[in-house]
């Protein structure tokens, strides 16, 4: 098979300061052109030859995928999930995987206190409404949303995002519960949130916002059974990653009304929904875009390319998943 001209490929135009350390490096590389996610046969064909590339989330870097490419060195993937890259197949071979943590910490963070009031708040139905011509007089029972100041906020995964979306809650006037793997004392002190177990957080709370990785364990986390301890009142929100949550069971749940409503950012088969979940006027959905402002991905960009190039140049990348 001859070798690609570039040993660098980027899946997909990235922000420019990020294509900036590609070219000041001197490395020749490779943008596909589509922005399209790449499928599985199309990186099956492309990643033969390459040293690095520089993935989305959306990119299947699976066991097949990694092994096809023969002389890959370094998987830097322009997010901080990494469910979608084979990391044991790359760690096999001694391929590095790096991520962007940090960067988009705050962003994330936003965007989920964004989609929980605009859930409280019915502000996607109000816009509708308007929209249509449908707002013909100011009412005193018109669109009745719920208030968010007091009321208990339960985050799942109390890592860096989920302890920011604590802080802004406690701005917000509201009770933080969180549940982790590890007590977080800290986070416990800067804003009075309590530990809690998994089906005590989802009883207790009347908002709940999911912030944990895709993993074995965590895939359908909230499933049929935990989302039916909710309160009926209560709101979920997932910027995480759709598979933690069991979309159809969700999709039951609201129709039922187990679930006052749920505002969501990524989804289980992205970028399908689940049978019906559209229809729902009780769902705010975006589409995966939490972390997506100019300065977030153009940190992220250049994250991923810099630690691309540090491996290429045989120096420790500075985000080294594994
Ligand atoms: C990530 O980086 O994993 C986010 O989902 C992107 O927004």
């Amino acid at each position: 098979m001859s070798r690609p001209a570039s040993p660098i490929l980027s899946t997909r135009a990235i922000p420019e300061a990020g294509l900036r350390v590609l070219r000041d490096s001197g490395i020749p590389f490779e943008v596909r052109k589509s922005q399209d996610p790449p499928g599985r046969p199309e990186l099956l064909r492309l990643v033969p030859g390459r040293e690095g590339v520089l993935c989305q989330l959306t990119d299947p870097m699976d066991a097949r995928v990694i092994a096809a490419a023969d002389r890959l060195r370094v998987v830097a993937t322009m997010s901080v999930g990494t469910d979608h890259v084979a990391l044991e197949a790359c760690a096999r071979r001694g391929i590095a995987v790096t991520n962007t943590p940090g960067v988009l910490t705050e962003a994330t963070a936003e965007c989920a206190i964004a989609l929980l009031l605009a859930a409280a708040r019915r502000i996607p139905e109000g816009d509708r409404m308007v929209r249509a011509g449908k707002f013909r007089a100011w009412g005193p029972t018109l669109l009745l949303g719920v208030a968010v100041a007091g009321k208990t906020l339960g985050i799942v995964g109390a890592g860096r995002i989920g302890q920011a979306v604590g802080r802004r809650a406690d701005g917000l006037g509201m009770e933080v519960l969180y549940w982790s793997r590890n007590a977080k004392p800290e986070f416990e002190r800067e804003v009075g949130a309590q530990r809690a177990d998994l089906d005590d957080l989802l009883r207790a709370s009347d908002f709940v916002t999911v912030h944990v990785p895709l993993s074995d364990e965590t895939r359908h986390l909230l499933d049929a059974r935990r989302l039916a301890l909710m309160k009926r009142t209560a709101i979920l929100v997932n910027t995480s990653r759709g598979p933690v949550v069991d979309e159809k069971a969700l999709v039951a749940a609201l129709r039922a009304g187990q679930l006052r409503a749920a505002a969501l950012d990524v989804y289980e088969r992205e970028p399908k929904l689940a049978p019906g979940l559209a229809k729902l006027e009780n769902v705010v959905l975006l589409p995966h875009v939490a972390s997506a402002t100019e300065e977030t991905r153009s940190m992220m960009a250049v994250m991923a390319a810099e630690d691309l190039v540090r491996v290429l140049r045989g120096e420790e990348p500075k985000n080294r998943v594994r």
